[in-house]
């Protein structure tokens, strides 16, 4: 439920088994139960003056709570007394945090084909010094799950530089900053010619590195196109088309797994990540690292008849973005929504991105203060 502050003022309210029913300044009619009211009381006994962290210990106070009566006071204001004899005060502001009127985060905007052909580009001198630049920068990111920057200087660490005007780099077995380009000896199929289907990096790693930056410092070859699929997008054009297929997958864990001399890592964890609501949450998907599901004939048989389900819309051209990164832009994603692949490339000339890895919650931490 989402309710605006001034909606949240309280109209009338009724107290009958420790639920408080109350018709809101909107209209609307929600219940309350007592045990939310009373972890909520705003008041200075029961919450820190400066932080707003709760005082007292909820196990110890909700035990034994109940609510004696309720009253509303001309200005909208819902008060409670408890059998304690202890009172609390909702504000319509508070009742409004009650409700969850505001959401945790910026709802994701689900996109395909028609939207990409314009990605949203933005321009790093503009974001690295002005505060509006940057929020609408980190927008576009946290709404659209990518954005492009240009102009960042071709420097070798320029990539760490762009993600810590956010938050912080978050280091792996690849390092701090890593490079893709062509090595003869490669451990990783990134560091060749070949093509990369759509995926998420690093899905044997738990927790996932949530956000993604790739930096191009050189692209003189021919091929090397940055591809992009919406993941939500896909989950939810597979709920569309095929509800069990998309339950299956959520609910069957696959192992994802990399090794080389210095680095052993495996996790078991489904493709689609959904939450209590059934909307997705992440994708675990990179074809390189997947390991198979464990189960009986049928199960496998079933899982498999999924996944392809899933893979073939991955590949629809309606699902994808494609741009050519040239020297200077960089791609900011999230690794747990958006898939990113390259198509191949010729191995004459150079093409060098340099990437580093970060955390979704820095970003929208910095996005919410710059948005107060
Ligand atoms: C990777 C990767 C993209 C590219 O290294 O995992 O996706 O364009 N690289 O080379
Ligand atoms: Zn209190
Ligand atoms: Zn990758």
């Amino acid at each position: 439920m989402t309710l605006s502050t001034a909606e949240a003022g309280v109209r009338e309210a009724a107290l009958e088994d420790g639920v408080v029913s109350a018709v809101l300044a909107g209209g609307r009619r929600v219940e309350l139960h007592q045990l939310a009211l009373r972890d909520l009381c705003p008041c200075p006994e029961c919450r820190h003056p400066v932080s707003g962290q709760r005082l007292f210990e909820s196990a110890r106070v909700l035990s034994d709570t109940r609510a004696n009566a309720v009253a509303v006071s001309d200005e909208g204001t819902l008060l409670l007394e408890w059998e304690d004899g202890h009172r609390s005060i909702f504000t319509p502001d508070v009742l409004a945090e009650v409700t969850h009127a505001r959401p945790a985060a910026p709802k994701p905007v689900v996109w395909s084909a028609p939207l990409g052909r314009t990605p949203p580009r933005h321009d790093w001198e503009a974001v690295a010094t002005d505060a509006f630049a940057l929020r609408a920068w980190l927008r576009d990111a946290a709404a659209l799950g990518f954005t492009l920057l240009s102009g960042v200087p071709v420097d070798p660490g320029s990539v760490a530089e762009v993600a810590q005007r956010f938050g912080a780099v978050r280091e792996t077995n690849y390092g701090r900053v890593f490079d893709v380009r062509v090595d003869v000896g490669a451990t990783n199929l990134a560091d060749t010619a070949l093509p990369l289907s759509p995926h998420t990096d690093n899905p044997y790693r738990r927790p996932t590195p949530t956000l993604q930056l790739l930096h191009c410092l050189a692209s003189e070859v021919g091929g090397g196109e940055t591809v992009l699929v919406d993941g939500f997008a896909v989950v939810e054009r597979l709920r569309r088309d095929s509800p069990d297929r998309l339950a299956l997958l959520a609910r069957t864990s696959i192992r994802y797994a990399y090794r080389d001399a210095d680095a052993e890592l495996a996790t078991d964890v489904s493709v689609v990540t959904l939450d209590a609501d059934g909307s997705p949450v992440a994708l675990h998907l990179n074809n390189r690292s997947k390991g198979v599901p464990v189960g009986t004939p049928e199960l496998v048989a079933d899982w498999y008849d999924a996944y392809l389900a899933l893979l073939a819309l991955v590949d629809d051209p309606v699902q994808q973005v494609a741009f050519r990164l040239e020297p200077g832009d960089l791609v900011l994603f999230d690794n747990e929504r958006i898939l990113h692949g390259r198509t191949g490339f010729s191995s004459a000339g150079a093409r060098h991105l340099q990437g580093c890895y970060a955390d979704r919650d820095g970003l929208l931490s910095t996005l919410a203060v710059l948005e107060r």
